[in-house]
């Protein structure tokens, strides 16, 4: 006999109507995934999100997520236990429960406390989607970021294995994160997502002081952002960096460095750690 695959066989309830939340329900959405139920603090916020991913139930009280198998916990880090906490008073009717969490950072540790929850066999885990969510792009037609990213799994082998194949049902990856792993793991995500913001935002600091605008910085840096980003893709950046560090050349350095110190100087020890990093990576190919 064949198993019914995940997409069919699982109901999910999503908590929390922010970005990431809405996020999952698209994707499961997309694959044709039931979505039990959507529950948030504002029933306006949980009903929304529901109404766009074809949720059958949207909902301001946690108990309603007792006819789900998987509980995706969308809520920020910081309210995570507090939720977790809440859960333990549902009677589910699934007897085998998946709950997760899909904070980078912190590990299942946080859900363990659950499993005194005596109603149904409940397994924990976190399932980190390393992707960026900006509240900003919410409800915008063609936003759905949850597609050929890799997920960070940590937490019980019955839970993994679950999220795992809904994870391939969705067509994107996972990888087994060791909960010791999670805060660097993490980083990871920070230092290319949003130090590249911080880059591109002092790039664009100093262009204004010369006169440049926003949307001539982006036809002067856009070509050079993504063929850099297409190098660091391809090869050890060891291998693909080119400039001033790369080259050695320390006395345009030193002019950068002082020049920056006038032009923006809440950047320049940004400046002067990322070229001393620089000349590392150059130093690795000599
Ligand atoms: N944002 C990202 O780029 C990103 C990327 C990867 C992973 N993550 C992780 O994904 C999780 C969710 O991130 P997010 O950015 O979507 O979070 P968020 O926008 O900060 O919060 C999501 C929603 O959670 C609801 N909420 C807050 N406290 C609650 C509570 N006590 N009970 C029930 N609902 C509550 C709020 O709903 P109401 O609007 O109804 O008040 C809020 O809109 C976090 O663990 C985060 O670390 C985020």
């Amino acid at each position: 006999m064949r198993r019914k695959s995940s997409k069919r066989s699982e109901k999910v309830c999503i908590i929390g109507a922010g970005p990431v939340g809405l996020a999952w329900g698209r994707a499961l959405n997309r694959i044709g995934c039931k979505i039990s139920c959507v529950i948030s603090r504002k029933l306006s916020h949980a009903k929304r999100l529901a109404k766009d991913v074809g949720a059958a139930e949207a909902s301001n009280r946690i108990e309603k997520c007792c006819g789900s198998t998987i509980v995706l916990l969308c809520v920020p880090d910081h309210a995570i236990k507090e939720v977790s906490d809440q859960l333990l008073n549902v009677h589910f009717t699934s007897s085998r429960v998946v709950v997760a969490h899909c904070s980078g950072s912190r590990s299942s540790v946080l859900l363990e406390s659950l499993k005194s929850n005596t109603s149904a066999v409940l397994s924990v885990a976190s399932a980190h989607p390393m992707q960026t969510f900006p509240r900003k792009l919410m409800y915008t037609d063609t936003w759905d970021p949850i597609r050929d990213i890799c997920f960070g799994l940590e937490g019980d082998i019955a839970a993994k294995t679950r999220l795992r194949n809904l994870i391939k049902a969705l067509h994107c990856r996972s990888i087994t994160i060791s909960p010791d792993s999670k805060a660097l793991y993490h980083m990871g995500g920070v230092i290319v997502s949003n130090f590249l913001h911080a880059n591109y935002h002092a790039a664009r600091k100093l262009y204004k002081g010369i006169g440049i605008n926003a949307s001539q910085t982006r036809l002067v840096l856009g070509p050079i952002l993504f063929e850099t980003l297409r190098n660091i893709l391809s090869n050890p950046s060891s291998i693909m960096l080119t400039g001033p560090a790369s080259r050695g050349d320390h006395k345009l350095l030193g002019l950068q460095s002082s020049e920056i110190k006038k032009a923006l100087p809440t950047y320049q020890r940004a400046f002067v750690a990322l070229t001393a990093y620089c000349r590392l990576l150059s130093e690795e190919t000599r």
